[in-house]
């Protein structure tokens, strides 16, 4: 083991989250890649999504109108499954986990933009997180948070691929999804690194690894 390390023999979680357009996907690869130049075996997965199983269940919920309880019941189905499959194992062999989206854009999309139970949604969180070994849920060890303005996003995604359910939604939709992020962080402050996702990509880029560094799980030098 290195220096760099989390825990002895755990892994680490990282999520990825933020309003569609706020660009993370360039960076979860860069990130991956600098992990790998450590040493470190890295699990690189999404949601909804992620297993066989979760993946059908996210072309459903992408593409097929449903109400409110039945997009939020698919999305944690989706999670339990990605859990047990794969997160969970891969974090006791002591893999990197890093995962575009989890929790937090549930209570973002679901609650905050479609005014969805929020009660409702921390049930289901404490059903589909909990753990024998712990009190705790399961959470990220750190979610990295792409902030960025709804209008900003709204322009990005004009000239992307052709949109899905969520994408296809007004202005007003994300600026209730970027409220619902600030609410999350605000609840679990530590847990999450707030970058400016409205600058340069190599900025951006590192804002990514210095919320890393900083943590200790990648060195010093990974910055220069
Ligand atoms: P995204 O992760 O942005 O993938 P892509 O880059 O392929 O579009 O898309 C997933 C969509 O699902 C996104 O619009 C957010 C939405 N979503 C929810 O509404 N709730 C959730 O719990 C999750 C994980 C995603």
């Amino acid at each position: 083991m290195g220096d760099h390390q989390h825990p002895a023999g755990h892994g680490l979680f990282i999520s990825f989250e933020g309003i569609d357009g706020a660009g993370k996907s360039t960076h979860i690869n860069g990130l991956a890649d600098a992990f790998r130049a450590l040493g470190r075996t890295v699990t690189l997965t999404r949601e909804p999504g992620g297993t066989p199983l979760a993946e059908k269940l996210r072309a459903l919920v992408l593409n097929d109108a449903m109400d409110p309880l039945c997009e939020a019941l698919l999305m944690f189905a989706a999670r339990r499954d990605h859990l047990r499959q794969v997160i969970e194992p891969a974090l006791a062999r002591g893999d990197v986990v890093l995962c575009d989206r989890f929790t937090d854009a549930t209570f973002a999309y679901q609650g905050y933009g479609r005014g969805f139970d929020l009660d409702v949604l921390g049930q289901l969180e404490r059903w589909v997180q909990g753990r024998d070994d712990s009190d705790r849920l399961r959470q990220p060890d750190l979610t990295i948070w792409f902030d960025l303005d709804p209008s900003v996003a709204a322009a990005r995604l004009a000239s992307a691929r052709s949109p899905d359910r969520f994408e296809s939604l007004p202005v007003e939709f994300f600026a209730r999804v970027a409220e619902g992020y600030r609410q999350r962080q605000r609840g679990d402050v530590g847990r999450f690194a707030r970058l400016n996702a409205d600058q340069p990509v190599s900025q951006v880029w590192r804002s990514v690894l210095s919320a890393v560094v900083s943590r200790g799980w990648l060195p010093a030098q990974s910055l220069s």
